[in-house]
C-alpha cells in the first residue's frame, strides 16, 4: 500500500524525510489519504473525499473545520505538548521584555546611535530612563494549565515568582506535572484582581472568545503586564485599548494585535513565533506523522 500525503505548509523537512517508502509526500497530490499542516486555514478548502486523516503539526485546531471533518469521518490529530518548551521560553522572554523595557531601550539606543551620539555617554543616560521591576517576588497568573501553561508556571516558580494557576476547563488537580508551589485560583476574576503579570494559554474557541473583556480589565490590578502568545481572539481589543489608556494595563505583549494596538507605545508585538524553533517544528511534525502512520497503517488513534 502506498499512502499519498498532502502537506499544506511548513512541515519540518527533516521529519518528512524519515517517512518510509510506503508514503508519497506532495504539495497537491490527487486523492490524498492524509493531510499534514501547520497553521494553514483549511476552512475555505474543498477537502477531497479520499482524505481519511488530518494531522496538525501544532497545538491549536482552530484552523481546521472540525465539524466537516467529523461529518466526513476524517480523523484529526494535533501535537499536544510538542511545542510547549518553545512557547514557554518565548513567554519568559516576553515577561522580561515587558519588565526591563528591553525593546524601548534597544530602539532608543539605535535612534541615538544613528544620530551620531557618543555611545558610552548614551549607555549611562539610558540607565534610569529604562529601569523596570524584577520578576522575583511578583505575582504571575497562568490561565490555561495544559502542556504550555504548566511549563510556564513551573519556570516562573524557579524565577522566584508567586504563581497562581487557573484553567476554565480542567481542575488544577488534573494539571499534569504542575509544581505544588503553584497556588490554585478559583476564577479568572481573582487572577486579574491580584496578579502583576498574566499569561494566557487557553485554546481559541466559542467559549473563550473575548475571554479577557472590559469587566475583567476594569477590576484588574493597575500596572498589569498581560501576555498573549495563544490567540488574538481571546482578548477584546476595544477593552484592552481602554485599559491601556487608563493605565490599568502597563504592557500588552502579544503576537496577534490589530493595527491600532500595534501603534500603541505600551504594546510589544512580535510575529507568531511561539513554536518557531527548529526543535519544536520537528517535534510537532514527528508527532503528527506518528499519529498518521498509526491510523493509516493500524487503524489506531493515538494523538500523542
Ligand atoms: C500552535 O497552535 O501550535 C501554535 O499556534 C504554533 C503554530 O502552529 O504556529
Amino acid at each position: 500500500m502506498n499512502y499519498k500525503v498532502q502537506t499544506l505548509n511548513n512541515i519540518s523537512k527533516k521529519a518528512l524525510k524519515a517517512l518510509n517508502e510506503k508514503y508519497t509526500v506532495l504539495d497537491q497530490p490527487e486523492n490524498p489519504d492524509a493531510i499534514l499542516l501547520r497553521s494553514f486555514k483549511m476552512h475555505d478548502m474543498d477537502i477531497p473525499d479520499s482524505v481519511k486523516f488530518v494531522g496538525r503539526a501544532g497545538a491549536g485546531v482552530n484552523n481546521i473545520p472540525l465539524e466537516e471533518c467529523s461529518k466526513k469521518g476524517i480523523v484529526v490529530c494535533n501535537s499536544p505538548g510538542a511545542n510547549a518548551n518553545a512557547v514557554k521560553e518565548l513567554v519568559i522572554a516576553g515577561m522580561l521584555m515587558s519588565s526591563r523595557k528591553v525593546v524601548d531601550g534597544i530602539e532608543w539606543a539605535k535612534t541615538l546611535a544613528d544620530k551620531g551620539e557618543d555611545v558610552p555617554a548614551l549607555v549611562e543616560k539610558g540607565k534610569s530612563t529604562f529601569a523596570g521591576p524584577e520578576l522575583y517576588g511578583k505575582k504571575l497568573g497562568v490561565i490555561g494549565l495544559g502542556a504550555i501553561g504548566v511549563l510556564v508556571a513551573n519556570m516562573a516558580v524557579d524565577f522566584g515568582m508567586k504563581v497562581y494557576g487557573f484553567d476554565p476547563f480542567i481542575s488544577i488537580d488534573n494539571a499534569w506535572g504542575l509544581s505544588r508551589k503553584v497556588k490554585r485560583s478559583v476564577n479568572k476574576e481573582a487572577i486579574f484582581k491580584n496578579c502583576d503579570y498574566i499569561t494566557l494559554h487557553v485554546p481559541y474557541m466559542e467559549e473563550t472568545k473575548d475571554f479577557v473583556n472590559a469587566d475583567l480589565l476594569k477590576d484588574a490590578k493597575p500596572g498589569l503586564r498581560l501576555l498573549n502568545f495563544a490567540r488574538g481572539g481571546l482578548v477584546n481589543y476595544d477593552a484592552l485599548e481602554e485599559a491601556i489608556e487608563e493605565g490599568i494595563v502597563d504592557t500588552y505583549v502579544a503576537d496577534f494585535p490589530n493595527e491600532r494596538l500595534l501603534k500603541m507605545k505600551n504594546v510589544i508585538c512580535i510575529p507568531h513565533l511561539g513554536a518557531s524553533t527548529p526543535e519544536s517544528e520537528e517535534n510537532c511534525a514527528d508527532m503528527a506523522i506518528n499519529s498518521m502512520k498509526e491510523y493509516l497503517e493500524n487503524g489506531n488513534i493515538i494523538n500523542s
